[in-house]
Protein backbone atom coordinates (compact mmCIF):
# COMPACT_ATOMS: atom_id res chain seq x y z
CA UNK A 1 0.00 0.00 0.00
CA UNK A 2 1.34 3.08 -0.66
CA UNK A 3 0.84 6.32 0.86
CA UNK A 4 -0.81 9.32 -1.28
CA UNK A 5 1.66 12.44 -2.10
CA UNK A 6 0.40 14.72 0.91
CA UNK A 7 0.56 11.48 3.73
CA UNK A 8 3.64 10.90 2.36
CA UNK A 9 4.95 13.99 3.27
CA UNK A 10 3.41 14.76 6.55
CA UNK A 11 4.48 11.09 7.64
CA UNK A 12 8.25 12.16 6.12
CA UNK A 13 8.18 15.56 8.34
CA UNK A 14 7.77 13.63 11.62
CA UNK A 15 10.25 11.24 10.79
CA UNK A 16 12.94 13.59 9.88
CA UNK A 17 11.79 16.03 13.11
CA UNK A 18 12.16 12.80 15.32
CA UNK A 19 15.51 11.26 13.86
CA UNK A 20 16.90 14.21 13.80
CA UNK A 21 15.84 15.85 16.97
CA UNK A 22 16.69 12.86 18.61
CA UNK A 23 20.46 13.16 16.72
CA UNK A 24 20.46 17.29 18.27
CA UNK A 25 19.25 15.70 22.01
CA UNK A 26 22.40 12.89 21.87
CA UNK A 27 25.04 16.19 21.48
CA UNK A 28 23.16 18.08 24.11
CA UNK A 29 23.59 14.80 26.26
CA UNK A 30 27.57 14.90 25.44
CA UNK A 31 27.80 18.65 26.60
CA UNK A 32 26.27 17.52 29.77
CA UNK A 33 28.79 14.32 29.95
CA UNK A 34 31.87 16.64 29.31
CA UNK A 35 30.70 18.65 31.82
CA UNK A 36 30.38 16.25 34.40
CA UNK A 37 34.18 14.95 33.59
CA UNK A 38 35.81 18.18 33.14
CA UNK A 39 34.12 21.08 35.15
CA UNK A 40 36.24 21.93 38.48
CA UNK A 41 33.04 22.73 39.73
CA UNK A 42 30.92 20.56 42.28
CA UNK A 43 27.26 21.77 41.39
CA UNK A 44 28.09 21.86 37.67
CA UNK A 45 29.09 17.95 38.19
CA UNK A 46 26.41 16.89 39.78
CA UNK A 47 23.95 18.92 38.22
CA UNK A 48 24.73 17.66 34.67
CA UNK A 49 24.62 13.94 36.41
CA UNK A 50 20.85 15.17 37.77
CA UNK A 51 20.37 16.17 34.40
CA UNK A 52 21.00 13.30 32.40
CA UNK A 53 18.49 10.91 33.23
CA UNK A 54 15.46 12.91 32.86
CA UNK A 55 17.12 13.73 29.18
CA UNK A 56 16.89 10.30 28.39
CA UNK A 57 13.72 9.25 30.10
CA UNK A 58 11.92 12.67 28.47
CA UNK A 59 13.50 12.73 25.14
CA UNK A 60 15.89 10.71 24.01
CA UNK A 61 13.89 7.68 24.30
CA UNK A 62 10.65 8.82 23.15
CA UNK A 63 12.29 10.45 20.07
CA UNK A 64 14.06 6.92 19.38
CA UNK A 65 10.67 5.42 19.53
CA UNK A 66 9.29 8.72 17.00
CA UNK A 67 12.00 7.65 14.73
CA UNK A 68 11.70 3.66 14.44
CA UNK A 69 7.49 4.18 14.53
CA UNK A 70 7.58 7.35 11.20
CA UNK A 71 10.60 5.12 9.73
CA UNK A 72 9.00 2.14 9.77
CA UNK A 73 5.63 3.58 8.72
CA UNK A 74 7.38 5.80 5.85
CA UNK A 75 9.66 2.63 4.64
CA UNK A 76 5.92 0.48 4.55
CA UNK A 77 3.98 3.16 2.52
CA UNK A 78 7.03 3.77 -0.01
CA UNK A 79 8.32 1.88 -2.75
CA UNK A 80 11.12 2.37 -0.49
CA UNK A 81 9.99 -0.74 1.55
CA UNK A 82 11.20 -2.38 4.97
CA UNK A 83 13.74 -5.06 3.38
CA UNK A 84 14.36 -4.04 -0.09
CA UNK A 85 17.12 -1.49 0.23
CA UNK A 86 20.50 -1.60 1.75
CA UNK A 87 20.22 1.36 3.90
CA UNK A 88 16.62 0.94 4.91
CA UNK A 89 17.65 -2.05 6.80
CA UNK A 90 20.80 -0.78 8.24
CA UNK A 91 18.97 2.21 9.11
CA UNK A 92 16.75 -0.27 10.90
CA UNK A 93 19.47 -1.53 12.64
CA UNK A 94 21.08 1.35 13.63
CA UNK A 95 17.93 2.71 15.33
CA UNK A 96 17.14 -0.99 17.24
CA UNK A 97 20.39 -1.88 18.23
CA UNK A 98 20.45 2.28 19.57
CA UNK A 99 17.07 1.95 21.29
CA UNK A 100 17.91 -1.15 23.16
CA UNK A 101 21.07 -0.09 24.28
CA UNK A 102 19.42 3.20 25.89
CA UNK A 103 16.91 1.32 27.39
CA UNK A 104 19.50 -0.78 29.35
CA UNK A 105 21.61 2.51 29.91
CA UNK A 106 18.76 3.97 31.61
CA UNK A 107 19.74 1.91 34.99
CA UNK A 108 23.11 3.47 34.70
CA UNK A 109 22.10 6.27 34.65
CA UNK A 110 19.42 6.37 37.00
CA UNK A 111 22.20 5.06 39.32
CA UNK A 112 24.29 8.03 38.71
CA UNK A 113 21.25 10.89 39.07
CA UNK A 114 21.08 9.10 42.77
CA UNK A 115 24.62 9.32 43.37
CA UNK A 116 25.18 12.91 42.38
CA UNK A 117 22.30 13.77 45.01
CA UNK A 118 24.28 12.42 47.84
CA UNK A 119 27.35 10.27 46.68
CA UNK A 120 31.02 11.51 47.12
CA UNK A 121 32.09 13.30 44.07
CA UNK A 122 35.32 11.58 43.18
CA UNK A 123 33.65 8.48 42.98
CA UNK A 124 30.79 9.75 40.78
CA UNK A 125 33.25 10.83 37.55
CA UNK A 126 32.13 8.35 34.73
CA UNK A 127 33.27 8.23 31.42
CA UNK A 128 30.53 6.22 30.15
CA UNK A 129 27.97 8.59 29.62
CA UNK A 130 30.66 10.05 26.93
CA UNK A 131 31.75 6.99 25.79
CA UNK A 132 27.70 5.85 24.58
CA UNK A 133 26.57 9.69 23.77
CA UNK A 134 30.27 9.24 20.99
CA UNK A 135 29.13 5.84 19.63
CA UNK A 136 25.51 7.37 19.81
CA UNK A 137 26.29 10.42 17.59
CA UNK A 138 28.48 8.72 15.19
CA UNK A 139 25.95 6.20 14.58
CA UNK A 140 22.83 8.53 14.12
CA UNK A 141 25.10 10.67 11.84
CA UNK A 142 25.77 7.52 9.61
CA UNK A 143 21.87 7.01 9.60
CA UNK A 144 21.58 10.72 8.54
CA UNK A 145 23.83 10.38 5.92
CA UNK A 146 22.23 6.87 4.64
CA UNK A 147 19.17 8.79 4.17
CA UNK A 148 20.32 11.93 2.41
CA UNK A 149 22.75 9.53 -0.11
CA UNK A 150 20.36 6.29 -0.32
CA UNK A 151 23.30 4.26 -1.87
CA UNK A 152 21.90 1.83 -4.57
CA UNK A 153 22.35 -1.59 -3.14
CA UNK A 154 19.31 -3.65 -3.34
CA UNK A 155 18.69 -6.95 -1.15
CA UNK A 156 17.87 -10.10 -3.04
CA UNK A 157 13.91 -9.69 -1.51
CA UNK A 158 14.27 -6.34 -3.36
CA UNK A 159 15.35 -7.83 -6.25
CA UNK A 160 12.75 -9.98 -6.74
CA UNK A 161 9.97 -7.34 -5.77
CA UNK A 162 11.37 -5.45 -8.75
CA UNK A 163 10.86 -8.50 -11.02
CA UNK A 164 7.55 -8.80 -10.10
CA UNK A 165 6.65 -5.33 -10.56
CA UNK A 166 8.08 -5.17 -13.31
CA UNK A 167 6.41 -7.90 -14.82
CA UNK A 168 2.53 -6.82 -13.40
CA UNK A 169 3.95 -3.71 -15.59
CA UNK A 170 4.60 -5.26 -18.49
CA UNK A 171 1.05 -7.19 -18.71
CA UNK A 172 -0.99 -4.24 -18.09
C1 LIG B 1 18.28 5.89 13.05
C2 LIG B 1 17.84 7.11 12.99
C3 LIG B 1 17.32 7.72 11.73
C4 LIG B 1 17.70 8.92 11.18
C5 LIG B 1 18.73 9.89 11.77
C6 LIG B 1 16.92 9.10 9.98
C7 LIG B 1 16.97 10.23 9.17
C8 LIG B 1 16.24 10.41 8.02
C9 LIG B 1 16.25 11.60 7.20
C10 LIG B 1 17.05 12.88 7.50
C11 LIG B 1 15.45 11.37 6.11
C12 LIG B 1 15.12 12.34 4.96
C13 LIG B 1 16.05 12.07 3.81
C14 LIG B 1 15.59 12.66 2.49
O1 LIG B 1 14.48 12.35 2.06
O2 LIG B 1 16.39 13.38 1.90
C15 LIG B 1 14.94 10.02 6.23
C16 LIG B 1 14.14 9.41 5.30
C17 LIG B 1 13.74 8.09 5.36
N1 LIG B 1 13.91 7.23 6.44
FE1 LIG B 1 14.94 7.62 8.15
N2 LIG B 1 16.11 8.00 9.79
C18 LIG B 1 16.31 7.13 10.84
C19 LIG B 1 15.67 5.92 11.04
C20 LIG B 1 14.89 5.28 10.10
C21 LIG B 1 14.29 3.97 10.25
C22 LIG B 1 14.40 3.09 11.50
C23 LIG B 1 13.65 3.67 9.08
C24 LIG B 1 12.87 2.45 8.71
C25 LIG B 1 13.20 1.25 9.00
C26 LIG B 1 13.80 4.81 8.19
C27 LIG B 1 13.31 4.89 6.90
C28 LIG B 1 13.36 6.01 6.09
C29 LIG B 1 12.82 6.09 4.72
C30 LIG B 1 12.16 4.96 3.94
C31 LIG B 1 13.06 7.39 4.27
C32 LIG B 1 12.72 7.95 2.87
C33 LIG B 1 11.34 8.50 2.90
C34 LIG B 1 10.88 9.02 1.54
O3 LIG B 1 11.69 9.46 0.72
O4 LIG B 1 9.68 8.97 1.36
N3 LIG B 1 14.56 5.77 8.86
N4 LIG B 1 15.43 9.46 7.41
Amino acid sequence: MTMGPALRKGVLTAHVTASVGWLGAVAASLVLAAAAMASSDELVVRGAYLLLEPLALYLLVPLSFASLLTGVIQSLGTRWGLFRHYWVVAKLLINVFASIVLLLYLRTLGYLAATASTGDLTSLRNPSPLLHGGVALVLLGLATVLSVFKPKGVTAHGRRRQTTERAAMAQT
